[in-house]
């Protein structure tokens, strides 16, 4: 048997809820709603709203959490969950020259192209949220700017972004997480891709994480990207970029307006699905 929360959501919220139950240990979330038909034998669900069930590595997490939201646990039956997710991962784009691909889809790349292979279940970052392909298409165009340039990607989930940087010729690569299970999926992505340039490194705040880097990425929620805004902000080498997700639209404002205060400039924007990018330089 294994354990999930299965939390109700308003539709609009569901990425964003997901997002939090990822934060907050979950393996993996199925999000159910009305955009795509229930398989058979699902309850209904009420108009407007969604259905999250988010899977976690021990019945104490799901009654913890179950607490503190108005989430129910459910016991499942024994079933490889993360299997069923493979139906949903296809080999996607995510920049000019990067793609993301599932380990058991073969890609003919054109020349100058690269791709990862990342297995879904283990951590957010399969490439298909907004979120992620948004830090992704970035990381692929400021390296074509800045050849060369070494990235730090904090919070990096499967590690996609910072394996992703590690192709495109990054010089030095460094992927955080403050989550030990995303951090050891981070590892096996790597692995997996036969990638050995990257450093892994358990820290919840950037501040562990010596030097400064030429391109940092941050897909976090807005509020550690507002409470780590000295840290994050003193990653930034001098000409040097950041990128900030894991915003919806309506939140891009105010994280620009955290680094800005930082001493950051700031450069543009970018939308998708909702979700937003935004992005700053150190002069
Ligand atoms: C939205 S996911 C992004 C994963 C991946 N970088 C991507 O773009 O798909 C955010 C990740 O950040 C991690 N995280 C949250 N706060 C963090 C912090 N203060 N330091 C390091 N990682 C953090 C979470 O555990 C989660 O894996």
């Amino acid at each position: 048997m294994s354990w999930a929360l299965v939390v109700s959501a308003p539709e609009e919220e569901a990425e964003l809820v997901a997002s939090e139950l990822f934060d907050s240990g979950a393996l993996g979330v199925e999000v159910q709603d009305h955009s795509l038909p229930l398989m058979p034998g699902t309850p209904a669900l009420p108009d407007g709203r969604a259905r999250l069930i988010a899977h976690f590595a021990s019945r104490e997490e799901v009654f913890e959490l179950a607490q503190l939201t108005s989430g129910e646990p459910l016991e499942i039956e024994e079933q490889d969950w993360s299997v069923s997710w493979r139906a949903h991962h296809k080999t996607m784009r995510m920049g000019p020259r990067s793609w993301v691909r599932p380990p058991w889809e073969e890609l003919k790349l054109s020349p100058g192209e690269v791709a990862v292979a990342i297995d879904p279940g283990m951590a957010f970052g399969t490439g298909s949220h907004p979120t992620t392909s948004l830090c992704c298409e970035r990381v692929d165009e400021l390296l074509q700017t800045f050849p060369g340039a070494d990235v730090l990607d904090i919070g990096t989930g499967t590690g996609v972004i910072a394996l992703i940087a590690a192709r495109l010729g990054a010089a030095r690569v460094v992927g955080t997480e403050n989550d030990p299970v995303a951090l050891a999926a981070a590892r096996k992505g790597a692995a997996l891709n036969g990638i050995d340039s990257v450093d892994w490194l358990l820290a919840e705040n950037p501040d562990d994480v010596p030097g400064e880097f030429g391109i940092v990425i941050a897909n976090i929620l807005l509020n550690p990207l507002e409470e780590l805004a000295v840290q994050i902000a003193q990653r930034v080498a001098p000409r040097g970029r950041l990128v900030l997700s894991g915003l919806l639209s309506a939140q891009g404002d105010a994280a620009v307006h955290a680094y800005v205060q930082q001493g950051l400039r700031y450069v543009e924007r970018k939308e998708r699905d909702g979700w937003c990018r935004v992005e700053l330089a150190r002069d």
